[in-house]
């Protein structure tokens, strides 16, 4: 039986985890991880790419924003299409100098566990936490499996970063929350591609075909995305096939794509889910455990590290002045923004997804919003602050 004792307890080497972990021991409190999958899967996975302000900022903040800083692409803005017109909306100009930074998940995550571990803390990979225990008394338990052992974690509070399947909702007591739940009827085909950007900013866009985005990762690599059927496989999607669906779907006039060899692919089903409460004793949730949102607009990586904000405030307050105030507000502090992100991301997903027959009264009205938004600078300020991501003082109160 392998026993470990540590003040927080974490599931999950995620961006939520992981940056929950590097927070904590700047503030001098111990945190020890358990983490299911190895270091190779959690740092190979592609996932999101757009990094906000907020996030950008408490990377800053850590010290460990070198190499996003040499590495990522800031944008200064985002074009808008919707059947072949194609729209800006500048950031800075309409949010008072907020801009979003492109720079992959899975390389914040490398650089954050880099640092946790060089500086020698404790994270057990290939470890899968089975239970949690007894986060009703002051000392609760993380039950685990490593290579056929069973072990202890033992701590003051559980932080469950462990995504949409882990462990941290499921011991969630029942009573204790209301949960939401949306599944839209179509997914997304991402592929990673190596060849340069056809754009210097991001492309959403609406197209009688269905939605595209154009997003990138470098000045040689593209990241891009095309609206499919939910019980689509991408067998069916050969590469011929993905280039022309994009080059329709992204078409404006003067504009070409560049095509080159696609290195992956894989299909993502959109969903919105919720619970309204992020926390029972001693047992509290962030990111993808409590919530998940459809990723038009790129939020979910996001609101998974703003969530730790709020959860790094609580423990520090508890630690340093024995309070527990903003344990108690934990839920409802993290709980404003993601509410306003669900919105956010369902109003994007509306917005550019093909819902209906082209020409029905739900196009016209995807139609009408995009025409508002080309004529008026409010709308696009709207889009514009919910996409860079609202300052955390936006939310008190
Ligand atoms: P995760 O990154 O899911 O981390 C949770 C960790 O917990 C995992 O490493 C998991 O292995 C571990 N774990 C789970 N159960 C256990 C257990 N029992 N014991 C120990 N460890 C456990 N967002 C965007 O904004 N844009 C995108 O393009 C985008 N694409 C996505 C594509 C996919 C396929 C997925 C799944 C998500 C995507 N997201 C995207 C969402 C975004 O990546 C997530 O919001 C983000 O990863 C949330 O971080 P997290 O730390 O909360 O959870
Ligand atoms: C990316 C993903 C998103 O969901 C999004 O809205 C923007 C960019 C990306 O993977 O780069």
């Amino acid at each position: 039986m392998i026993h470990i004792k540590t003040q927080v307890g974490i599931i999950g080497a995620g961006p939520s985890g992981m940056v929950l972990a590097n927070w904590l021991r700047k503030h001098g409190i111990d945190a020890a991880i358990i983490e299911l999958r190895s270091r190779e899967y959690v740092e190979g996975r592609v996932r999101a790419g757009l990094v906000e302000q907020n996030t950008k900022d408490i990377l800053k903040e850590l010290g460990l924003d070198a190499r996003m800083k040499k590495e990522g692409i800031v944008h200064d803005g985002v074009y808008l299409s919707f059947d072949e017109e194609r729209v800006h909306i500048p950031f800075g100009e309409l949010t008072g100098g907020r801009t979003i930074t492109i720079y992959g998940q899975q390389e914040i995550t490398k650089d954050l566990t880099d640092a946790w571990l060089q500086e020698g803390g404790e994270l057990h990979f290939e470890t899968r936490a089975t239970k949690i225990v007894d986060f009703d008394t002051k000392r609760p338990k993380i039950h685990f499996e490593k290579d056929g052992e069973e072990g202890i974690l033992e701590c003051d509070f559980v932080a469950a970063c462990d995504g949409f399947h882990g462990i941290g909702r499921k011991t969630l007591p029942k009573k204790s929350f209301q949960s939401y739940d949306i599944t839209y009827p179509f997914s997304w085909l991402g592929i990673l591609a190596n060849v340069e950007p056809s754009t210097d900013e991001l492309i959403y866009a609406y197209h009688e075909n269905g939605f595209a985005l154009h997003s990138l990762r470098s000045e040689t690599v593209s990241r891009l995305y095309v609206q499919v059927d939910n019980d689509e496989s991408v067998d069916n999607w050969s590469d011929d096939r993905i280039w022309s669906e994009l080059s329709k779907r992204l078409a404006t006039p003067g504009w070409e794509l560049k095509e080159g060899p696609i290195v992956e692919k894989g299909i993502t089903p959109m969903r919105s889910h919720m619970i309204d409460s992020l926390r029972s004793g001693r047992l509290l949730l962030a990111g993808d455990a409590a919530h998940i949102v459809p990723p038009t607009g790129g939020k979910g990586m996001n609101l998974a590290i703003a969530d730790v904000k709020h959860m790094v405030d609580a423990f520090v307050a508890y630690y340093k002045t024995n309070s527990e105030t903003l344990l108690d507000t934990y839920t409802n502090d993290a709980l404003r923004r993601i509410w306003r992100a669900q919105d956010f991301s369902n109003f994007m997903t509306k917005l550019f997804h093909k819902q209906d027959a082209h020409g029905s009264f739900t196009y016209r009205l995807q139609k009408a919003k995009f025409d508002y938004l080309k004529v008026s600078r409010a709308y696009k300020t709207t889009i514009a602050e919910n996409y860079v991501g609202l300052p955390f003082e936006s939310f008190k109160n």
